[in-house]
Parts: structure tokens; sequence; C-alpha cells
């Protein structure tokens, strides 16, 4: 299908015009029988389904993909950021890894306020004081360690090799660097890299990264430790101190990735296993998934008008939550078990008429405008019975765009995820959370979502999404896709969402995500419609457990791709 598509309008259109006929099967999932890998970059799928094909396991390929799309994936695969991954084991285990970056020591509460008093986005977004203390390889190498079955050289080599000998860029890589030209060329280190020779990248050009190949090769001969107490840790702090920056190797000796218990939930009968906190994402998916399940959807048409109004409204409530309990657990104290409880969703159901709330009613406080959409979802299942879903985020797009001198890769501008400003009102006149306020060694609060589905004990779906504040959006949309409107997964993945964070307190749409009818009985019942843009890059797998076929399927908005064997 997506050879037939000239452009975006014209896939949401069929897209849309599928679903509207009721013609389901719009397109097809990649299909397989021992296991399925699904990333925004073809090469790094391929290093995943490699490992699967040698006998390792979900584990052993998710890291070796972590590691591969810091290779052919540096808008927001890294070894310079963190992320979150969720683990299902055959055993019935199930698990997430935290390696969220962590504030140096000597971060404080109003360190992006000017003397005023106010805040100062570029200091959170760009330069040296941006950037938390990364966690990818602490994250990483202690998951394989712990669940994996190979060696960490046969994991990461493969990386190692893409970014010795280069690779091919693709028109849109090409594209996606050149975009950030100006902001690489103020940067020698990042100017040597992601330019070519200071000029912008063709289509066909050979992307070769030997700093990083040396830095991957020290990692693969030494471990986590010369990352966070050897000489990498020391070229990190030494930059940083030469910048501006104020990591200390006290911030990295002291790094580590922690193993937390995931949220957990049921929906319609099937097992929601996702992250808690510092990520927001299971929590807010749960809640909004146990409001969603007082209706019953088989009865609905898909994005008709009680279908979305029931979605805005259940988000504004899960937004209105996020803004005030949300934050690093170890830092403040959040009220897990209430938001995930099922008589917690039923009493916020029972605020719901049928006409659209005001989010300020609801005493939603707007959150971090400024979350960006630059992560990056990649989900595998083998054919053992495990399966990971894992995401991982620099923030921004290629980070704060520095890359750390002779090292070879870039640096994240994570501190942007905290709430810059607590204790200050708004625009609205509302005070900012301190839930997710600045201290030394917090992790700033993420939306990331990484999300496994089981039904009967067993994985039957792997998701995830990029997408800031719409992460959780996109995948509760393409959960329901599937459980409720019975969408096959390339389906479910494709068909056009819409978002609701509480405030601003309006609809945001994709392309012909909502009929001009529908919009039309929304508005009536009170319901404001906002931007039309594109939404979550999904990479999703869904299992038949019963006749063990794996079905994949990446997001048609983007150009990565599922592959099985
Ligand atoms: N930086 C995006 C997120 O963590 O949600």
């Amino acid at each position: 299908m997506q050879k037939l598509i000239s452009s975006k309008t014209n896939y949401y259109l069929l897209v849309f015009s599928f679903l509207i006929a009721g013609l389901i099967n719009a397109g097809n999932p990649e299909r397989s029988k021992n296991g399925m890998v699904v990333s925004a970059s073809p090469l790094a799928s391929n290093v995943g389904i490699e490992i699967l094909k040698k006998g390792g396991n979900a584990v052993d390929a998710a890291v070796a993909v972590g590691f591969a799309l810091a290779v052919t994936y540096p808008t927001a695969g890294n070894i310079g950021g963190g992320g979150f991954m969720v683990i299902h084991l055959a055993d019935g285990t199930n698990t997430t890894i935290d390696f969220r970056e962590t504030a140096p020591y000597a971060a404080y509460e109003t360190m992006y306020l000017d003397s005023l008093g106010n805040y100062n986005a570029q200091l959170s977004q760009t330069g040296w004081l941006s950037s938390g203390i990364p966690g990818t390889v602490y994250g990483l190498i202690s998951t394989l360690e712990k669940y994996g079955s190979m060696k960490l050289a046969d994991v990461i080599q493969p990386a190692i090799d893409l970014a010795e000998n280069g690779f091919m860029l693709t028109y849109n890589m090409a594209e996606s660097i050149n975009k950030y030209h100006n902001d690489f060329i103020k940067y020698e280190s990042s100017k040597k890299i992601f330019t070519n020779n200071g000029n912008k990248f063709k289509e066909g050009d050979s992307f070769v990264q030997k700093d990083l190949a040396n830095t991957l090769k020290l990692i693969r001969d030494n471990g986590k430790e010369i990352f966070y107490n050897g000489i990498i840790a020391e070229k990190i702090v030494n930059e940083s101190n030469k910048n501006g920056g104020i990591f200390t190797r006290k911030d990295f000796i002291d790094y580590k990735s922690l193993e937390r218990k995931p949220v957990i939930g049921i929906y319609k009968g099937y097992e929601i296993i996702s992250m808690g906190p510092p990520s927001s994402g299971g929590i807010c998916l749960i809640e909004a998934l146990n409001i969603l399940e007082n209706i019953n959807f088989e009865k609905q048409q898909w994005h008709g008008s009680t279908h979305i109004h029931y979605l805005a409204e259940a988000l504004k409530r899960v937004y209105a939550d996020r803004s005030i309990h949300l934050g690093d657990s170890d830092f403040f104290n959040v009220p897990i078990e209430q938001l995930i409880s099922k008589d917690y969703a039923n009493k916020l159901f029972t605020g719901i008429s049928d006409t659209a709330t005001n989010s300020l009613a609801l005493k939603a406080r707007e959150f971090n405008q400024h979350e960006s959409d630059q992560t990056t979802h990649y989900s595998v299942a083998d054919k053992y019975g495990n399966a990971v879903s894992t995401t991982v985020t620099i923030n921004s797009a290629y980070g704060n765009k520095i890359v750390v001198e002779g090292l070879g890769f870039l640096l994240n501008n994570e501190m942007d995820d905290f709430s810059a400003k607590p204790g200050a009102q708004n625009q609205y006149g509302l005070i900012g959370s301190m839930a997710n306020s600045i201290q030394p060694k917090k992790r700033m609060l993420s939306s990331m979502t990484p999300t496994i589905v089981l039904k009967e004990g067993r994985p039957f779906m792997v998701i995830g999404s990029p997408g800031g504040s719409t992460i959780i959006t996109q995948v509760l949309q393409t959960v329901q896709n599937v459980i409720d409107f019975n969408m096959n997964i390339y389906d479910a993945i494709a068909a056009p969402r819409i978002h609701h964070q509480g405030l601003p307190n309006q609809i945001d749409y994709e392309p012909f995500s909502i009929s001009d009818d529908t919009k039309s009985i929304l508005t009536g019942k009170g319901h404001i419609f906002g931007k039309e843009l594109s939404l979550g890059r999904m990479e999703g797998i869904v299992i038949d457990i019963d006749n063990k076929i794996f079905y994949g399927a990446t997001d048609p908005r983007d150009y990565g791709k599922a592959i099985g064997f």
C-alpha cells in the first residue's frame, strides 16, 4: 500500500475512505512465525531480526536495536539520552527498566529563570545546561546482563559496523539532518559529523561515524563502567566544564538505571503492562482506558461523535491529574494506585455528561509546552514468548545538537521536560506543578508509554510511539483500535488520530480524522477544535497467540520497518 501513496494527504484520504467505507482491511501488516522487530529505522530492525535468527531472545534483540538506533537514527536513537523498557518474559514476569536521564547534582529549581524570574527556554533546550546525565548505556547493558542470553560484544557489534563502515543516507534521513544544518554548524564537533564537510547531505551520501564506532568499541570492550567511571565520563565532564555545563564525575559515577514494577491495568479482559513514574505514560493510559471501559464501543462508530466525545472527556480528566500528581516518584508522592483504580475512573466517568467540560473546571494545569515529539519507539517479540517494548529519547530532534568532541554522539536536552517554573501562575492564573520541579538527581517527567498488552497472560500487543505529550493519546487510540474496533495492527496504526491534553482546551486532529458532520455535532456539545497536525509514529506488533503468528506494522506516517522471520 505504501508504494501507492504519493503524498501524506493521499495517504490520509485513502485510509479515511477505507475506514469510513467500513473496509477494515485497508492495509496488511508484516506477518511471520518466529518473531518480529519493528522500529523507525529499517537498518536497526534488521539488526534486531538477525539477533533473533541467531537464537537470541527479545531482550538481546532489543538491546542490539537500541545500540543500532544510536547509529542509524540519531534523530532520537542514542547513547547520550535515556528511555524506558517494558519487558514481559515467557515465565510470566513483567518488569520495566527506567534509564531516564537524571538532573546533575548542581541542578536547582530556578536554573532556567532569568534575573527577573522569567523562564528562559534557550537555557533548558540548548547548550550544555540542557542535558541530563545519560542513562541509555547503563539501561541497555544492565538489562542485557540480567535478562539477555547473549554477550554485549555480540549485540553491540552490528552498531559498531554500521558506524565504522557507514550506510547510505536515504532521502528522508538526509532531509532530516539538513533541517538542523544551521544548528549543527554552530559546534565544530557536530559540524564534523552532521554536515558533509560543512555542506548539506544528499540522498545516497555515505554516513560514516568513526568517533561513534570507537566509543561503542570502548563500551564493547569495557562495559558500562567506561561510560560512567572511565575515559568516556572523563571526556564528557571535561567538555562540559569547557562549555559552561555543570556535569561532574560524581554525576556519572552515581548514575544507575532502575528496575521498577510496571503499572498494570485490565481493559476489557486484556492486561495492560506499561511504564510507571518517572513516566506519566502508563498511569495516564490505564486511567483513560478505565474511564473508557464504561462505554460499549462495539455499538459505536469509530470516530463518530460519541467516540470522540468520550475520548476527549476522558483525556481532559487524565491530563488534569497528570499536571498535578505526576513526577519522579522517588522525589514526590505519586498516588499511583488511586490513579489507576477502577473506582476512581468510575467516579470520573460519572462526571462526564453529554456536553463538553471546560478543562479549567477540572483544575487542569498547563504543563511544559515545549515537550518535544522527537523520540522513537521500537517493539520486539520472540518465538519463546518474550516481548520488549522500548521508547528512547534525546528529547528534541538530535537532542541539543551537541556532539561530544571525539566521542561522536549527541547529547540530550531532556532537562526541558522538567517544570522549569513551578509555583508560578500560568496564563490561566493556575499554579504550575511541584511534582516535576528540578532537583538534583531527580528524573524529569516523561510521557513515553512503551506498553505490552497481554491476553490470557501471553503477549498480544507490543506498542509505543514518540510524540511528546501526545504519546499517551496515540497509544490509547491504537490500543482501542485493536481491542474495541477489531482493526489489524496496520490499520490500527494507520488510522487518523486526535489529541486532547486538557489545556489548551481543544481537540487537535489529523487530516481527515473527523468528518464535518461529526465536527458540527461535537461543536454543538461545546467542544473546540484546535490544530490540524500529524500525530505520533507508532511501531507495533500484534500476536495471534493461538496460531503463533506475529503481525508487525510501522507507522506509514514515517519510514521505519517491521521485519519478521
Ligand atoms: N522527551 C519526551 C518524553 O520523555 O516524553
